[in-house]
């Protein structure tokens, strides 16, 4: 999404301006262009010459500079942007943007660009709840540029409060998420489960699987930057949500089944990366289950089949986590729960699998066809899932 996008990254005075370093960094590493504009302000907390180096592009730091590649500046830079990012945006920049002040090349730029604008605001809690800028940022909003952040925390005036730059992973997922509506899922609604269910035995012991969460969390990543409505269905998992992603959480695969049956009138696909139960103890304890001499005798019964009985006119896709004859055992689960697309992988291999960040997996859809694709990072995997998602919405649409 971000490969060979041109990102204006505009930096202003504030003592967060060093994090826009960070924030370069990750998107010329996303492989995004960044052309960077500082304010006079900006200047002084962080040298032009580091966002040079981290860039590989010439930083624009003053309005008439004979020396600049680009011809009328502001209007060049402006006419490159496929987004421009204010990070961090203090209260002087954000009232000049509000009111169409144009007196530095940042303002120029933004007031020249026709391409969308995220402001992320850094500034003392004082200054960011004052009705000026509260008024001001609501007028930004109204005219279309999105808001990310501020964070709460701690602020350089020795305070705690809000006023902090948004994470840079925020920043970069806005970035991301706002290029993305002009992707190939636009207007698409993706169902996403992810991570292991986690099934009662009394109320400090469950049941529990080796699912990270990863394989979901990166289906959803990639189906919102590709400009889908997502809606991730999580069991607990230690990974951040997703930018953009309307999360549930749930604990129980019959949670997540309610959950699941809850999204699916509106959705286009749904694809079920959790790894869901299918055992859970016959009787919940109500106290805990104090030890005993001799063992215990733990009775399971099945939970449903998620995936397998929901109903609706949308694409289906399933997991299949194997240890042996994975193409034979995957086939028969695509039949069985009569999906559209099964993802099988091999769980015993180092490199795929529960917790790993590569996944091997072989996909097979409903004519018997099967692609093996070679060791991909998760990323990589969701990508081509979802290329095989779109691939079927354009069937079923024609
Ligand atoms: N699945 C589901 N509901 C369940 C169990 C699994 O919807 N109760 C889904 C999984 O999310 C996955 C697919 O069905 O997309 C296959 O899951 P997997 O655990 O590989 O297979 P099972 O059907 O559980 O069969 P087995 O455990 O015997 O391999």
């Amino acid at each position: 999404m971000l490969k060979d996008r041109t990102v204006v990254l505009g930096v202003t005075g504030s003592i967060a301006a060093y994090k826009a370093a960070e924030i370069a960094s990750q998107l010329t590493q996303s492989g995004a262009i960044v052309n960077v504009v500082m304010t006079e302000g900006a200047t002084q907390f962080i040298s032009p010459l580091t966002f040079r180096a981290l860039t590989g592009r010439p930083v624009v730091t003053e309005m008439f500079d004979v020396t600049s590649e680009y011809s009328v500046e502001h209007v060049s830079l402006a006419r490159s942007a496929d987004i421009v990012v204010v990070a961090p945006a203090t209260a002087n920049a954000i009232a000049k943007l509000a009111a169409g002040i144009a007196d530095d090349m940042l303002c120029c730029t933004v007031l020249a660009t026709r391409a969308p604008v995220i402001v992320a605001p850094a500034m003392e809690t004082n200054m960011y709840e004052n009705p000026i800028t509260q008024d001001n940022l609501s007028e930004l909003k109204e005219r279309g540029f999105v808001i990310v952040g501020p964070a709460a925390g701690w602020l350089a005036s020795g305070r705690e409060g809000p006023g902090r730059l948004a994470d840079i992973s925020d920043v970069v997922g806005t970035v991301r998420r706002v290029l993305g509506k002009q992707g190939d899922l636009a207007g698409k609604h993706i169902v996403v489960s992810a991570g292991g269910t986690q099934e009662p035995i009394d109320p400090v012991r469950c049941i529990v699987n080796r699912s990270s969460g990863k394989m979901g969390y990166a289906l959803a990543e990639a189906a919102i930057e590709r400009g889908a409505k997502v809606s991730l269905i999580t069991a607990p998992v230690s990974l951040g949500i997703p930018i953009g992603a309307d999360a549930m959480s749930v604990r129980t695969a019959d949670e997540m089944r309610q959950a699941l049956e809850s999204l699916v009138p509106t959705a286009d696909a749904v694809i079920m990366a959790a790894a869901v139960a299918d055992y859970r103890p016959k009787n919940l304890a109500r106290e805990k289950m104090k030890k005993r001499a001799g063992g215990i005798k733990l009775e399971l019964e099945s939970t449903p089949d998620i995936i397998g009985n929901l109903k609706g006119d949308f694409v289906k896709i399933g997991f299949a986590a194997e240890t042996t004859n994975m193409v034979e055992n995957a086939t028969q689960k695509l039949k069985e729960k009569r999906l559209d697309l099964i993802v099988a992988n091999d769980v015993t291999a180092a490199d795929s699998g529960f917790g790993t960040d590569t996944n091997r997996v072989t996909i097979i859809d409903s004519q018997g066809a099967v692609e093996a694709l070679p060791v991909l990072t998760k990323r990589q995997v969701a990508e081509k899932v979802l290329d095989r998602v779109v691939t079927l919405l354009t069937k079923t649409e024609s």
